[in-house]
Formats: C-alpha cells, structure tokens, sequence
C-alpha cells in the first residue's frame, strides 16, 4: 500500500479495523491499522509530501496525529479531536495530506481520540534529502524500536477503556518474560563491528520507561527529531511521546544480548502501577543458538537522579541540519502550573464510575493554571478559527496560576483550593512570528510522575529544568542559550520544572498536553491560536473538502 517516488510524494492508505491477535495467553480483539501492531512504518525524505487515505472500518470514532510533524499552513492534517478536526465517523474516510520539511529524524503517528493509540500507532521516518547526510558516521543499518504499554486499567473514569494485556512491548511484541510469550520477542540480529541506528519511540500510553542493552554503550544523536552532540550512556529514558535515535556497535564478543525496558515512575510505590518488564534480543551474527543471553540491570523504578542526568545532560547540536538558534526577545512569558486536581462528580455519571478520593462526590481532573481544559463538541476549534465562529473557545487563557504556591510543600491539605479546577476551552492567542516562554512547574500535590508536556506544531527549546519551585532570579541564570535540545515533548518533572521557548512561527490551532493518556481527557491541555502572517504564505488556507464535519 505504500509507493515513493521520484516525485517525492509518498502515498499510503490505512484501514483500520478490528484485529484478533494472541497476547498474555488470550485471544484479544483490538484496532489497528493494516492487520499490524504497530502499524505501518512509513518512511519519508525531508521535502517530501505524505498522502495517507485513513478510511475507518473500525467501531469507534477516529482521528490520526503526525506526532512531532511541524504541519506548517497544513493545520487541516495535524488530527488532534475536536482541536483541528471532528473524527472519522465509522465507514468514513479522510486524506491527511501535507509536506514534511525543516525537520528530520524519528517521529510517530497515533490516533489522537479516546484510548485509540493504544493500538493505532506506527513511526514516521524523516530521512535527510538526496544528497545530505547524516550529521555523524553513516551507521551500516537502521533500525527503529517502539515501547508500547498494550493497556490502561481504568484509564477513564467513565468507561470506554478496552481490557486488553497488561505488558510493556518492543515492536508490539511482550518478550519471554510474560506468560505465553516465549515466542513473542523481538529479535534484532546484528553483524559484528557494525554499527546501527536504533530509533527508539516511547509510545506507551502511561509510563516513562527506561531502555538498556546488556553489556552494550549507546550514543544518543537525536531526541524528537533534532539532532543532539552526540552523548555516551547506558541507559536511554523516554517519556510518552518523546523519540531517542541511538547509535548501537556490535563491539562486544559474538553472542546474544537483552535489550529490556520497564517504568520510570519518580514516586511511585505509594500506588500500585505496572512494574514489569519486556525484553528483545540483539543477536550477533555467528552467535552460537545455545548461548544464553545477558541479561541488562535496570535502574529502579524510581531512580530520579538516572533519569535525571539523561534528560539535563542533553544539548542540541549546534550547526546540525534544521537547528535554530534561541530567539533571545521574548514577547509572552507564561507561567503555567500542571497537576492534577478535583472536580465535583457531574450529575449524569454514575457514583460507581465517578473515582476519586471520594467516590460519587469528587473525581480526579488535571489542570494547566487552575483551568482543565474541555474539547468542544459542536466545531472544531481549528474551524471555529478559520470560520470566525464564536462560542466555541474563548482566549483567556490565565498566563499566570490563579494562586502562587509553595511547590515543595506537596501536601493535600496546604493546598486544597489548587485542587479544584474550572473548566473551560481556554486558549491563547500569539502573533504571528511572536517568541513564547513557557515556565511549566509541576504541582505534584496529586499523582506521582513526571508529566510530558506535548506541543503541537512547533519545536521548543529545553532552556533549564530543575526540582522544587522554579525561582526566577537564580534559575533564570541556569538557562542554556546556547545549545540547548530541542523538542516536541518535555517530561517535567514531578514537584519540579521546565522552561521552554518557541517561536509562534505556524498559523493555526495548536494543543499542548500531557502525553499521560488518562491526562487529556482530564483536562491537562490548553491551546494556542496563532495569528496569520503577513503574506499569502503565512495565511492559512482553506480545510480540505473532505474534512470530516461533526
Ligand atoms: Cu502524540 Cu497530541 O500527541
């Protein structure tokens, strides 16, 4: 289904449908794309345009995000429910079509409704173009790795949520640590003294994970598809929704290794989670059948301080391919509290499935600055935009909290009014070409993780993170100017925060949320609405005929 050509268009249909598969020792039905778990790896060369017919065969409402894909004057094409589009109805289809240019590396697509990228994902490769190179060693073979968690118990509180396995998986597949699974590992087969790309995409719904290879170094040359100085380590962390390529040697004597990942979870401990682990294999060419693979240690899952010095120890590669300078002027700054919190249980949900710390009174919601963010359900908000049609959202967004806190005072009890949320679909709106910083402090009162932070169609620099509160005399001095990393999804972490920057070069509606799953329809979300430029090529053209309409 898939075609490039010189042309530098590249076409793909999706059906998805209803899959049967075995996992875990059941026979489960999920939804996927193509009869494949992961979908379709599709493969592109920076200045190419991608055509994908999404044609919904399945039961349940559909939309498909470009995680990561700028989508510059293609807005139409992001997916994001209710934000650029209303969904694929069943039976219906859709073309998702629009160019891939300024960026390069290790992307993915997911469904971005409901639960639905559980099992509706796949990568999305963005190669140099004809003729440019990679800004390190060509490596002798490339090869790409997804982590994916296969379910969420109760991810909502008012149901939805299918029962599948509960397993972490390297390219779908559970490894012979899970019941039933000797013959579901993912085997990665390696020619001594090469050296490999692997593209790491952290596609789990709800945990941080940590990834190693026994015996085995790795160099870190990109996060989220931009190129980093090239960094030495043992282990590689990723968030929900963040991508890692790393460069891989078969340096070490001709066996077989286990590359394994399982939950980062900071706090966790103080509520149960799922702490076990899936492991693949790296076999040397030449490897003896017999040989018994090594097995990587793990940090703990709550080794902060690792996880910690990977994600700080990170620059971007000034110089590389599509790396932008800090813009130093900034003309919005913002202060944005992300947590959890408590809304009281609305009349229409049953007690039963209104959870909370008090059931049938209060439920969990999340918040950014107070407000927990609603999609519309009449429009979508890209629409409502384009058309200028009012009541659909409203830009008063807050730039600052509501009520300052002390943050390393995580308690319930001092901080009860943070908890309770409002709601609304509140956005801000940017000028176009306008510089945003964005200090995301995480309240930590409820919950216990770090929360990714996505941006939609923009990269962001990473200029400082740290723990406790964010004090803007003294942290402002650690920020990176220079060389920072660049990305589309930050984990901040937990009682601690981030600083981000980003120019609002893109006209267009774009979401910034928690990558947790369960955190989006929680609420922990805001939009930003940026203006049109100045000529027709920062205006933002029409949808598409074939949008779907609600
Ligand atoms: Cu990867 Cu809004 O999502």
């Amino acid at each position: 289904a898939s075609t490039a050509s010189a042309s530098n268009i590249v076409e793909h249909s999706f059906f998805v449908q209803n899959l049967t598969i075995n996992r875990l020792c059941n026979r489960q039905v999920i939804t996927a794309v193509n009869g494949s778990l992961p979908g379709p790896t599709i493969r592109v060369q920076e200045g190419d345009t991608l055509i994908v017919h999404v044609y919904n065969k399945s039961p349940y409402n559909l939309t498909i995000h470009w995680h990561g894909v700028f989508q510059k004057l293609s807005p139409w094409a992001d997916g994001p429910n209710m934000v650029t589009q209303c969904p694929i109805r069943p039976g219906s289809k859709y073309t998702y079509k629009f160019k891939i240019t300024e960026q390069e590396g290790t992307l993915w697509w997911h469904a971005h409704v409901s639960w639905l990228r559980a099992t509706v994902y796949g990568a999305l490769i963005i190669r140099p173009r004809e003729g440019q190179t990679y800004p390190f060693a060509k490596p002798y073979r490339e090869w790409w790795n997804a982590n994916v968690i296969d379910v969420e118990n109760q991810a909502l509180a008012v149901g939805g949520a299918p029962n599948l396995s509960d397993a972490y998986t390297i390219n779908g597949w559970p490894g012979d640590l899970y019941p039933c699974s000797q013959n579901q590992t993912y085997k990665l087969n390696v020619e001594p003294g090469k050296t490999y790309l692997l593209r790491i995409i952290n596609a789990a719904l709800n945990n941080q994970l940590f990834y190693k290879i026994a015996n085995h170094n790795l160099t870190v040359v990109a996060v989220d598809a931009s190129y980093t100085t090239p960094y030495a380590t043992d282990v590689v962390v990723a968030a929900p929704g963040q991508t890692v390529d790393v460069l891989l040697t078969a340096n070490q004597p001709v066996g077989s290794y286990y590359m394994a990942a399982r939950p980062y979870m900071s706090l966790g401990g103080n509520i149960p989670f799922d702490n076990t682990t899936t492991r693949g294999l790296v076999v040397y060419n030449g490897a003896p059948s017999s040989a018994t693979p090594l097995m990587p240690t793990l940090p703990a899952f709550n080794d902060t301080p690792t996880a910690h010095k990977f994600y700080t120890n990170l620059t971007g590669l000034v110089g590389a391919p599509h790396w932008n300078p800090v813009p130093l002027k900034v003309d919005y700054n913002m202060f944005v509290t992300i947590g959890l919190g408590l809304e009281v249980c609305p009349p229409n949900v049953p007690n039963t499935t209104c959870q909370g710390p008090i059931p049938g009174i209060s439920r969990f919601a999340a918040s950014m600055n107070n407000e927990s963010f609603v999609l519309p359900t009449s429009l979508s908000m890209l629409q409502a935009h384009f058309f200028n049609v009012g009541g659909v959202f409203t830009t008063d967004f807050p730039a600052n909290p509501l009520i300052q806190f002390d943050y390393t005072n995580a308690s319930i009890n001092s901080n009860l009014p943070l908890l309770f949320v409002t709601k609304g679909t509140k956005v801000t709106k940017l000028k176009f070409n306008s510089t945003v910083e964005i200090v995301l402090q995480n309240t930590a009162i409820l919950g216990i993780e770090n929360h990714p932070m996505h941006l939609h169609g923009f990269d962001f620099h990473v200029l400082a993170q740290g723990f406790g509160n964010f004090n803007a005399s003294t942290d402002r001095q650690k920020f990176n100017l220079i060389n920072p990393q660049s990305r589309n999804t930050i984990g901040v972490p937990v009682g601690g925060w981030a600083v981000i920057r980003f120019v609002a070069n893109n006209p267009g509606v774009w979401i910034m949320h928690c990558h947790l799953d369960v955190h989006l329809p929680w609420g922990l979300a805001t939009a930003f609405v940026v203006e049109n430029g100045p000529t027709p090529a920062t205006t933002l053209p029409p949808p598409p005929a074939d949008l779907p309409q609600c």
